[in-house]
C-alpha cells in the first residue's frame, strides 16, 4: 500500500512547519472529504494528529475512501474525524461545517470537463454556487485559512508554456469558466471583506483512491482499470496531446503549505503540478510499463479516437511561484508517483474479481 504521508515528511518546505503542527492540533474541514484528493487529504491531516470534519454528499466520492483511510490512520487518529454527510450549496450545512473551524481545504466539485459540456447547470450550482457558499459560511465563521481546488483549465487557449500564473486565456468547457469564477470570487471576497484565500490550481492530479469507474473517470486510473481487464485504450486525438501529471502527495503538500502560509501569501493562485509535459502516448507506455514490471501482460494496445471537445492540447506549469512563495517542492514526478498508485490500482482490481 502506499504511504503518500511519508513523502510529505519528505518535503523540505513542510518540515519546519510539522512540530508546531503537531504540538497544536487545529480544526480542518476538507470538503470533498469522500473523494480522491479530499481522502488523501484528510488521511495526512489525522496522521499529523490534527481534527478534521469531512463535508460530503457523495456526489461522486465514496464511503469506501473514508474507511480506507479511517483503517490506515488507526483508531486514535480516526476518532479525531467527523464527517457531515451534506451539500455544498446548502447554506445551513455550510455553515454547520465552518463551526469552530480554523483551516478550510475547499475540495467539493463536480470535476471533468466533458461532464460540464453534457450538463453545464449542474456544474454551474456545485462548483460556483456551493463555492460561493462555502466561502462566505467561513468569513461569516472567522475562519482563518480558506484553500480551495483551482484548476490548470483556467489557462483555457493561452498557448504559452510553461503555463504562469499571470497569463491567462479564452476558458474552454463550463468547467473551466467554473473554476475561473472561483478565482474571480476569492479576489472579490479579499477586497469587500479582507477574506483572503488561497487558490491551486491542480494539474491533473493522480493517484490512489481517484475512481476508475463511470464516463467522467481521469486519464490514468480509466487507462489503468482497462489495461488490466485487457481492452485496447482509445486515446483522444494523435496521442500528442501532452499534460502535466501530478502525484497526490504533491497536491497534499501543496494544500498543507498553502494553509500554513503566512499573512502575506494568502490571496493568491499557485500552479500545483511537476512542471514537467508527458503526452498521452508517453504515458500509455509508461503505464504499460509498469504494468508489466508488476508481472501484468497481456494489457490491451493503443487505438486512435477523435479529439475531445474543450480539452486543452498542451499542458505544463511553471510552479516557481509556489516554489518561491510557499515552499512547495514536487517530491513525485510522473514516473514515481505512478510506482506508487499502481500498487493501490492492482489491489482494486483485484478485489473487484474476487
Ligand atoms: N483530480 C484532478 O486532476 C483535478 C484537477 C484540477 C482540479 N481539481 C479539483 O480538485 C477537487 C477535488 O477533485 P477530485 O479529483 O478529488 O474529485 P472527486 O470527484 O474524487 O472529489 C470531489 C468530492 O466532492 C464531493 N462533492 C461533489 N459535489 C458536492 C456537493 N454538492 N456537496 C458536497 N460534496 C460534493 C464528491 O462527492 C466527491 O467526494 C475538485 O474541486 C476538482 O475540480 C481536480
Amino acid at each position: 500500500m502506499t504511504d503518500l504521508f511519508e513523502a510529505l515528511l519528505e518535503a523540505p518546505g513542510l518540515a519546519a512547519h510539522l512540530p508546531a503542527l503537531r504540538e497544536n492540533p487545529r480544526r480542518w474541514l476538507v470538503t470533498g472529504a469522500a473523494g480522491f484528493i479530499g481522502s488523501n487529504l484528510v488521511e495526512a491531516l489525522l496522521r499529523l494528529d490534527q481534527q478534521v470534519v469531512g463535508l460530503d454528499n457523495f456526489a461522486t466520492g465514496h464511503q469506501r475512501n473514508l474507511d480506507e483511510l479511517l483503517a490506515a490512520v488507526g483508531p486514535e487518529r480516526a476518532a479525531r474525524f467527523g464527517l457531515i454527510t451534506g451539500d455544498i450549496r446548502d447554506a445551513r450545512t455550510c455553515a454547520e461545517a465552518c463551526a469552530g473551524v480554523d483551516v478550510v481545504l475547499h475540495q467539493a466539485a463536480l470535476g471533468s470537463v466533458p461532464r460540464s459540456i453534457a450538463d453545464p447547470l449542474i456544474s454551474h450550482e456545485v462548483n460556483v454556487t456551493g463555492f460561493v457558499q462555502m466561502l462566505d459560511a467561513a468569513r461569516q465563521a472567522g475562519v482563518t485559512r480558506f484553500v480551495y481546488a483551482a484548476s490548470s483549465s483556467t489557462y483555457g487557449d493561452e498557448p504559452n508554456l510553461p503555463k504562469r500564473e499571470e497569463r491567462i486565456g479564452n476558458p474552454l468547457s463550463p468547467y473551466a469558466v467554473t473554476k475561473l469564477v472561483n478565482e474571480l470570487y476569492a479576489a472579490v471576497y479579499a477586497r469587500s471583506y479582507g477574506f483572503k484565500a488561497i487558490g491551486l490550481r491542480y494539474f491533473n492530479v493522480f493517484g490512489p483512491r481517484q475512481d476508475p469507474h463511470g464516463p467522467y473517470a481521469a486519464v490514468i486510473p480509466r487507462w489503468v482499470d482497462a489495461m488490466l481487464d485487457g481492452e485496447n485504450i482509445t486515446i483522444n486525438g494523435d496521442g500528442e496531446t501532452s499534460r502535466d501529471f501530478c502525484f497526490a502527495a504533491n497536491a497534499v503538500q501543496a494544500n498543507l503549505l498553502a494553509a500554513l502560509a503566512p499573512d502575506e501569501v494568502q490571496g493568491e493562485v499557485f500552479n500545483v503540478a511537476v512542471g514537467e509535459r508527458t503526452t498521452l502516448n508517453q504515458l500509455f507506455e509508461l503505464l504499460q510499463d509498469g504494468l508489466q514490471r508488476h508481472g501484468r501482460n497481456a494489457l490491451g494496445e493503443a487505438v486512435y479516437g477523435p479529439f475531445r471537445a474543450g480539452d486543452v492540447r498542451h499542458s505544463e506549469a511553471d510552479i516557481g511561484k509556489a516554489a518561491t512563495f510557499l515552499g512547495y517542492a514536487p517530491t513525485h514526478d510522473i514516473k514515481a508517483g505512478i510506482e506508487e498508485a499502481l500498487p493501490w490500482y492492482l489491489e482494486q482490481a483485484a478485489s473487484k474479481r474476487d
